[in-house]
Formats: structure tokens, sequence, C-alpha cells
């Protein structure tokens, strides 16, 4: 297996292949691939004899097309990751909305849209800040802490957990359960390998959820668990194994995605003075570092769909049934839409950043949510530990859909 991705011939590069991942995404290959070869073949993947090479689509342009279009490209057909069914069978994918095309995904999706509005989640701000504050304060007096699963995880988790009806005292099994779905080829995050999640995580995430559902049935509540235990999509009730990977799509979305751009975006600010000293001079400008953060490190460095008919992108013939996956972590430094893409820099107007999907239909419905948590986190860290420095080797997650860190070691005061 080569892994020079530098000097092979492009059509002989495999893109997902574990080597070119170990350390984050391989960023000088998306560059190449964008400048010699945007939309490009990997014939297979090794790891996984069983699944279907891809197609990767690396430019932003390319990546909006595709986005837009669920009619050519479904989310439905064959998954949203690069591998069908080698975590989790492709029917449980296709019961969250997720992996669902319209009709019955805007009718799902409609159903908490007016939950997730921004207004909506503004008026979660003084609980979110208070969430934070209180982790902070359990680091507060230490010397040093693992920023990931220090502050990063506790609050991540108890504000979806919030959201979603859970007892705090189970926001760390929740965590723990979603961490290995989500970073199941990771050998650190889920060491017992890619079928423990079949055959240990996903019957304990449907045991406990099952009683959550349960006792809603019982007594609805005001929770998003119990909007999915009652939702009436146009006279039909949701199955219980819908309800369960409804709960587990905004479970993983809530757990995940915010913690990764949070604890990316602070190794940036700390791996960079002249950027860290313009928040602490002026946190107003918290917002744009969240954005850029967002743009440099999308949380997810892909999701995919699947081809409904023959049709071609940036002139290659896609068939019918063929995975397109768009990359993210390649588009957000696409040089044709940003400066010296590479360099982590709050003062540009990243407005074009595809870290939550391109628009369409699957745009990401948690926009508001993460931002809000985004800015608090980033605020409060700062406001509590101005002179907060990396203390050792942060390590990224090894996987080509998981784009997030799996510690990040910090000294709390300098
Ligand atoms: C930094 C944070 C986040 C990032 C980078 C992110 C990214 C994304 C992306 C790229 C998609 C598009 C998937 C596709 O096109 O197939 C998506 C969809 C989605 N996100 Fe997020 N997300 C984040 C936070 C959240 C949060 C906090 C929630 C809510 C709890 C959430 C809930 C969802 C849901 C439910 C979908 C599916 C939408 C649909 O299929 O219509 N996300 N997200």
């Amino acid at each position: 297996m080569a892994t020079d991705a530098t000097s092979q011939p492009v059509e002989e590069i495999l893109v997902t292949e574990r080597p070119l991942w170990l350390d984050g995404p391989p960023y000088e290959l998306f560059k190449r691939l964008r400048s010699e070869c945007p939309v490009h073949f990997t014939e297979k993947i090794s790891e996984y004899p069983g699944e279907a090479g891809f197609w990767s689509v690396t430019k932003a342009d390319d990546v909006h097309a595709v986005s837009r279009d669920w009619e050519t490209y479904s989310s439905e057909m064959g998954g949203i990751t690069a591998l069908t069914n080698a975590v989790m069978p492709l029917e449980l994918i296709q019961a969250m909305f997720i992996g669902m095309d319209p009709p019955k995904h805007d009718r799902l999706k409609a159903l908490f849209q007016r939950g997730f509005t921004p207004k909506r989640i503004a008026e979660h701000e003084e609980e979110i800040r208070q969430i934070t504050r209180d982790v902070l304060d359990r680091v507060d007096g230490q010397e040093t802490c693992d920023l990931v699963w220090d502050v990063a995880q506790p609050v991540v988790s108890r504000v979806i957990g919030s959201f979603m009806g859970i007892d705090p005292s189970d926001d760390e099994i929740w965590a723990r359960l979603m961490n290995t779905t989500i970073g199941a080829g990771d050998p650190d995050i889920n060491p017992d390998g890619m079928e423990s999640v079949m055959e240990r995580d996903v019957p304990e995430i449907f045991e406990r959820c099952r009683k959550l559902i349960a006792e809603r049935r019982e007594n609805p509540t005001e929770d998003l668990t119990s909007v999915l235990v009652h939702a009436d999509i146009d006279g039909d009730m949701l199955e219980e194994h819908e309800i369960v990977m409804g709960f587990f799509l905004l479970m993983a979305a809530g757990n995940d995605s915010t913690k990764a751009t949070y604890c990316s975006g602070m190794r940036a600010l700390m791996e960079d003075p002249e950027q860290r000293q313009l928040i602490l001079d002026d946190p107003s400008l918290v917002p744009q570092a969240v954005e850029e953060s967002l743009r440099m490190f999308p949380a997810f460095a892909h999701f995919r769909r699947t081809a409904t008919r023959d049709t071609e992108l940036g002139g290659c013939p896609i068939k019918r049934g063929d995975k397109v996956v768009m990359w993210y972590v390649s588009s957000n430094r696409d040089e044709e839409r940003f400066e010296d893409a590479d360099r982590f820099d709050l003062r540009r107007n990243p407005n074009e950043h595809q870290a939550f999907g391109a628009g369409g239909r699957h745009y990401c419905l948690g926009t508001a949510l993460a931002r809000l948590e985004l800015k608090i986190l980033i605020e409060e860290t700062f406001a509590r530990f101005p002179n907060i420095a990396i203390d050792g080797e942060p390590k990224a997650v090894e996987s080509p859909f998981a784009n997030q860190l799996k510690t990040l070691p910090v000294r709390l005061n300098g």
C-alpha cells in the first residue's frame, strides 16, 4: 500500500487509507487533488475489502452542486459516509433523517427545525454559559488538564443531554457510546475494534433508549426525545428503531462535532500568539474565531451521497450507484475561495465555509446551537485562563470521517 500521495500517480491514490490519516486530514494530498484531479476516483478501501471505491469531490463549487441536487445524489440509497455497511448496517443509517431523501426527510426535519432556530437556541444562552462555568470550576486550581476530556466533553454532553432529557449522571455513559460509534476505527477511542460497535454499543444504545422511550410514552415531557416518541408524520407514528436512531442522530451530532471544533480552534489560537492576543484584546472577535475554526477544522471530514442515475461531475462519468464523497476538509481550503487557505486568520470573512454542509436539504440542523456553544466555550475559556498553553503533544483521532483531537494537554495558567 503506497502512502506517498505526493509522488504517486494521481489515479493510483487511495484517499481513505489509514496511514494518510494518522495525524488528521492529509491536506497536502487534497491540495494536489484540487489542482490535478478535483473529482477523483479511489478504487478501493483496503481495510474493508467488501466496500466499493468512491469518487472524491474536493472543490467547493462541486461540493455545493452535489449537496444541492438530492435527486441525483441521494442520502438514502447507500448511506452517508464512505463506508456503507462497515460500522452499522445501512438500514440503521436509513432510519435517521440524515440518511433519508425527501419527502420523508423533509417531514421529519421540519419536526425539529422549529426548536433549533437561532431565536429558540438563544433562549438557552444562560443555561449553556452556566454549564460551561461549572465545568471550568472543576479544573480551576489544577495546573494542567486535557481540554478534550476535562472541558469540551462534559460541556457538550450536558448541553445535548439537557435537550434530550438525559439525567446528568448518565452523561459519561452516553458520551462513551457516541464516541466509540463515531470514532469506531480509532484504536484508542474504540480499542475493541469496529465489530464491537454492532456487538456491544448499538445494543446498549437501544436498551437505554427503549427505557427513555417507555417513560415518555407513559408521561410526555418537553424534551426532544419526547418529540420523537410522539411525532405524528402525516398520521404515522415513528417505529421504535426510527425513534432510537433519531435520538442517536441528535446525541451523536451534539456530543461530537462541537467538541471537535472547539478543541481544534483552541489549539490554533494557542499555537499562534498573535491570533490569541487579538481575542484577548477584543473578545467581540470570538464569533469570527468560531467561523474560522469551522472552516479550518470541519468536525466531519466528509459526508457522502450515492448517484441515483448516470451523470457527470467535473468532466468525470459518474454511474448510477456510485459513491460520491464530499470532502469538506478540502473544499474549506479551496484556494479559489480562500486566500492563503491554510492559515488560521480570524480577521478573514470565511462566510462561505462548508463545515455545516453546502446548503441543500441536509444542511446542518444544529448550526445555531453549535455556534452558540462554540462562542461561549471560547469566551469563557479565555476569560478564565488567558494564559492557557499547550503542554504536550495533541493527537488526532485516526479517522477519515471524524476530524477531531483525542487529546489536547494544556497548562491552564501558561
Ligand atoms: C461544529 C458543529 C457541527 C458541525 C461541523 C456539523 C456538521 C454537519 C454537516 C456537515 C451536516 C450535513 C450532512 C449531510 O449533508 O449529509 C450536518 C447535518 C446535521 N447536523 Fe450538524 N454539525 C454540527 C453540530 C450539530 C449539532 C450541535 C446538532 C444538534 C444537536 C446537529 C445536528 C445535525 C442534524 C440533525 C443533521 C442532519 C440534517 C439533515 O439531514 O437534514 N449538528 N451537520
